[in-house]
């Protein structure tokens, strides 16, 4: 496993970097494997580099005492985390695990401060990412806060095709879909809470639910 040049561009942080630059950042970064469910750091770590997912997907979670998890982001191929430890000089806010086997580029912290020095479109990108992450907490704390368990689930299905869905004749597919366990997990209750959901969402036409995905069967009909 070699990074090229030409896959580095596809990442959406690095897409405006001369070929100089990015070779400079091949040169620095290093690459690493995991394999699904591994764990690649515990909130409170201390951790000084930012991980840039090339393939597969993690889990942003936090964990409780009790074994409980919130998750908190999925993330694939292009995203990044790990740059709130950085720019805040602190502990990791959140633990991060393999939910596939997945490969990262690691910067360490120098690189990344000068990358940031330099180049202001990459600040922006950051600055962006960090709003959009923000705005999605939110989301969240409204849902958990405000919804009932069905306003979660629609929220969390909508906003899932939103970044991930496909639309075909009026309705929004979400394939590679999430587990009822991990559903649970991103909505704050029991697996079998959701489960019970769902076969209510299913029988009443509003979701069909296949092995590999869930097809909202009528997304217009959802507000926020
Ligand atoms: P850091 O605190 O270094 O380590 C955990 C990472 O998880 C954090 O950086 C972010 O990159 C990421 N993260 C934390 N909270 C969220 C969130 N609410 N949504 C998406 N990613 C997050």
């Amino acid at each position: 496993m070699k990074m090229k040049r030409d896959h580095l561009k596809t990442i959406p942080l690095f897409s405006e970097l001369t070929n100089a630059e990015l070779d400079l950042i091949l040169e620095k970064a290093r690459e690493q494997r995991y394999p699904r469910g591994s764990i690649v750091f515990y909130e409170g770590d201390p951790g000084d580099f930012l991980m840039v997912v090339l393939t597969g997907k993690v889990k942003v979670v936090l964990l409780g005492e009790g074994g409980q998890e919130i998750i908190l982001a999925m993330l694939g191929p292009g995203n990044f985390f790990g740059e709130m430890a950085i720019l805040e000089a602190a502990p990791r806010s959140a633990t991060v695990m393999t939910a596939e086997q997945s490969e990262f580029l690691i910067l360490e912290q120098p690189s990344f401060s000068a990358l940031i020095e330099l180049h202001p479109s990459i600040s922006q990108k950051i600055l962006k990412h960090l709003s959009e992450r923000l705005r999605q907490a939110d989301e969240q704390i409204r849902s958990l806060a405000m919804f009932d368990i069905y306003g979660r689930i629609a929220q969390c299905l909508l906003r899932l095709g939103q970044t991930q869905g496909k639309r075909v004749d009026g309705t929004l597919i979400i394939s590679d879909r999430p587990s009822f366990q991990e559903l649970s997990h991103m909505i704050g209750c029991s697996r079998e809470t959701v489960s019970r959901a769902m076969k209510v969402l299913q029988e009443d036409g509003y979701l069909s639910v296949t092995r590999k995905e869930i097809t909202i069967m009528r997304p217009w009909h959802h507000h926020k």
